[in-house]
Formats: C-alpha cells, sequence, structure tokens
C-alpha cells in the first residue's frame, strides 16, 4: 500500500519577485516540489523564463521590474487569473545598490537604489494585499531584508536603510492586514553565495564556489549558508508551518548578528566577576 503525502504547499499559489536567480529561484523551486504553483517575477527574461520552463505547468514567468507598479499588479493578477487564487507574495527582488562611502553617495544613485529596495517591495506587499484581500482566503505574505538591516557596518549605506524600511513594512502591515488573515513577516539573511554576493566579494558572478568558501570562513557554525536555507524559512512562513507568526523579521545568520564570534571571553570556565 503506497502512502500519499501532501507537500508542504500543496495547491497554493505565490508570486516571487528576484525569482530568476539566487534565493528567489530557489524558493520558486522549494514551492513547486512541495505541490505549489508560482509565478516567476523578475526583469531578467532569459533566465526568468528558463526558471518557469524547468518547472513545467506549476510556473509561469511574468516579466516583472518591481520598480515599475503596473509590472507587480500583473505578476498578482497573472497568478489568479491562471490557478484562481493567491496564498502567498515573496518581495524578494533586490540589488546591492550604491556602495562607498556616506559622503560622496550620489542622491541619483540613493533613489535608485531605493526605488528597489523600498519601493519596490512597498509596492509588491500593496498588490498582493489587494488581490489577497479581493480572494477572501487570507495569505502570508514575506519579504527579503538582511543582516544589514539588524547590525551596522554589514552592509552598504542605503542597502542598510533600506533593509530596516523592508523590516519596518512588515510589522506595519503585518498590523493592518491581520483582520483579513494577511501575515506579513520579514526574512533577514546572513551572506548567502549568490550571484549578487559573488559579484561582490569575487568580482564574478559566477563564482559561487569560492563565495561560498569565504563565506564558510567566516561563519559561526563553520559552514555557508545556502539558498536552501532561505527557501525553507520562506516556506515555512508562507505556508502552515508559520502560520501564528505575523510581523517579525527571521534572522538567518548562523548566530553572527547574535554576537557568536564575539563570545568566546564570557564563555571562559571558572571565572566568577563580582563587580
Ligand atoms: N545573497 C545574500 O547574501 C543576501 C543577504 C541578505 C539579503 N539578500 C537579499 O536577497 C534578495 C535576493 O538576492 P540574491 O542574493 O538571491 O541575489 P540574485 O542577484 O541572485 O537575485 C536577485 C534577483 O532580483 C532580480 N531583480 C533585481 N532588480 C530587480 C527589479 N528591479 N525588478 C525585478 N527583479 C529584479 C534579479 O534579476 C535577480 O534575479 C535580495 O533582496 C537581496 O538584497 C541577499
Amino acid at each position: 500500500m503506497s502512502i500519499s503525502r501532501a507537500g508542504r504547499y500543496e495547491g497554493r499559489v505565490a508570486v516571487i519577485t528576484g525569482a530568476a536567480s539566487g534565493i528567489g529561484e530557489a524558493t520558486a523551486r522549494l514551492l513547486v516540489a512541495e505541490g505549489g504553483h508560482v509565478i516567476v517575477a523578475d526583469y531578467g527574461v532569459d533566465r526568468g523564463q528558463a526558471v518557469a520552463a524547468s518547472l513545467g505547468d506549476a510556473a509561469r514567468f511574468v516579466r516583472c521590474d518591481v520598480t515599475s507598479e503596473d509590472d507587480v499588479a500583473a505578476a498578482m493578477d497573472t497568478a489568479v487569473s491562471t490557478w484562481g487564487r493567491l496564498d502567498g507574495a515573496f518581495a524578494n527582488a533586490g540589488i546591492v545598490g550604491v556602495i562607498g562611502p556616506i559622503e560622496q553617495t550620489s542622491m541619483e544613485d540613493f533613489d535608485r537604489t531605493m526605488a528597489v529596495l523600498v519601493r519596490g517591495v512597498f509596492v509588491t506587499v500593496k498588490q498582493a494585499a489587494r488581490q489577497m484581500i479581493a480572494c477572501g482566503n487570507g495569505g502570508s505574505i514575506a519579504a527579503t531584508a538582511s543582516v544589514a538591516a539588524v547590525q551596522g557596518g554589514l552592509g552598504p549605506h542605503a542597502y542598510a536603510m533600506a533593509k530596516a524600511g523592508v523590516v519596518g513594512l512588515a510589522r506595519s502591515a503585518a498590523a493592518e492586514l491581520a483582520r483579513q488573515r494577511i501575515r506579513v513577516n520579514a526574512i533577514a539573511p546572513g551572506s548567502i553565495p549568490t550571484g549578487m554576493t559573488a559579484h561582490v566579494m569575487a568580482g564574478d558572478p559566477e563564482a559561487l564556489d569560492k563565495t561560498a568558501a569565504r563565506i564558510a570562513a567566516a561563519s559561526p557554525l563553520g559552514r555557508s549558508g545556502t539558498v536552501t536555507d532561505i527557501a525553507e524559512t520562506a516556506l515555512f512562513l508562507l505556508g502552515d508551518a508559520g502560520s501564528y507568526i505575523s510581523g517579525q523579521c527571521i534572522v538567518v545568520d548562523a548566530g553572527l548578528t547574535a554576537g557568536a564570534s564575539m563570545s568566546q571571553a564570557w564563555a571562559t570556565p571558572g571565572m566568577i566577576i563580582a563587580r
């Protein structure tokens, strides 16, 4: 006798921005493997189409630049017109954006960074909420923040500011949308080898192994984080396992921002500090 076991995202439908590569792609693959349907929403047409095609009938590619509200609305609408519902959204598209000392930062570059990392996430949460409210089934929205939102020095200034904004919106939108049974949370990854980090750390977006080795060497747990670590967190928040969690930021960083690499002095045995 064979026992059939439903997947962890069985029959659900989600839109994932930035799903043409890295964390978004891994999340799209996991949700489909767990029985879901996904809209692969990205402005990278060739990669996005390839990811969707590899997932067969459970995925559609929608060309979507998150700086355009019309594009994001169309991605949400395509989910509903194709599969009749929208259960999840992952506001994940991102760039590193403007880098460098604060006194040398061009405000034009700052605005371009914010257009993707702040406005893009706002519009994704807004348009996902619009369709979820219309569908009337509740829903769950996750957005990718960063450890740069939690601790200084872990990312460029505009990026850190933008990612703190993502955490703020998750909290604020969660407070409003709870009455529609829509949850909103943020995920703050530590360093994960993707095209983005490989470009910054190794000067080559394809140098994932070299990047993973550098991340592993600095990781409190002695291994690099992976896109699967973040995809599993997204599934946890989007699916039933996280169904009582809203307005939170889940940090996935091997304990880095908890101070794991600085805790040795306090772990020395046999010492009592009286004053
Ligand atoms: N990799 C890490 O170490 C790390 C750590 C913390 C947070 N993050 C965040 O994770 C998210 C995903 O990044 P990743 O590491 O998977 O990098 P990635 O470069 O592999 O993926 C980013 C995706 O976003 C897409 N994108 C960028 N701008 C877009 C836009 N305007 N409209 C639509 N799509 C757009 C890209 O085409 C790409 O497919 C980002 O928000 C990033 O800031 C990554």
